[in-house]
């Protein structure tokens, strides 16, 4: 089955309430569920940073969802494209609190191909590798 993924980085809306953000991560598990769409979810306070991974038209119905959300805005697309396999099987939307200059990292990073690096590549992490490091810190 092809599978593609997408990234972006968004504005949250001022002062989103608390129970707002819990409704719509709730709601956009049950979604992603459906669609056979895994990812992660970064907020920071002020911005989110989104990694989607699925079927081409799991993505775009759920990316559909996203880009109509009223909780965000300014919402900037770092990376689309075609995946070999999934980069975070087990979570139809993980949702993790990062600092600031964290997420500030994520959204500069190297997005290119979703590629992870191998230990000890000279060019750093890419944005997968950070991700990666967030969602599972012992590996
Ligand atoms: C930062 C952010 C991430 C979201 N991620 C998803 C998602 O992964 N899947 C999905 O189906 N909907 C997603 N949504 C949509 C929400 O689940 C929800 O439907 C929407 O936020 C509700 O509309 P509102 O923001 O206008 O109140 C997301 C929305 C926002 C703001």
């Amino acid at each position: 089955m092809p599978l593609c993924a997408i990234a972006y980085v968004s504005q949250a809306k001022a002062d989103l309430p608390v129970e707002r953000m819990h409704a719509l991560v709730d709601d956009a598990a049950r979604f992603n569920k459906m669609a056979g769409v895994t990812g992660v979810l970064l907020h920071d306070g002020q911005r989110f940073v989104q990694y989607i991974e699925g079927p081409p038209d799991g993505i775009d119905s759920v990316y559909e969802r996203i880009v109509r959300a009223g909780s965000h805005h300014d919402l900037m697309e770092l990376a689309r494209g075609h995946l070999g396999q999934r980069q975070f099987p087990y979570w139809s939307m993980r949702v993790l609190p990062v600092e600031v200059s964290l997420l500030r990292q994520l959204a500069a990073g190297d997005w290119a191909g979703f590629a992870r690096t191998l230990d000890g590549d000279a060019g750093g992490p890419t944005a997968i590798d950070l991700l990666a490091q967030i969602v599972q810190p012992s590996l």
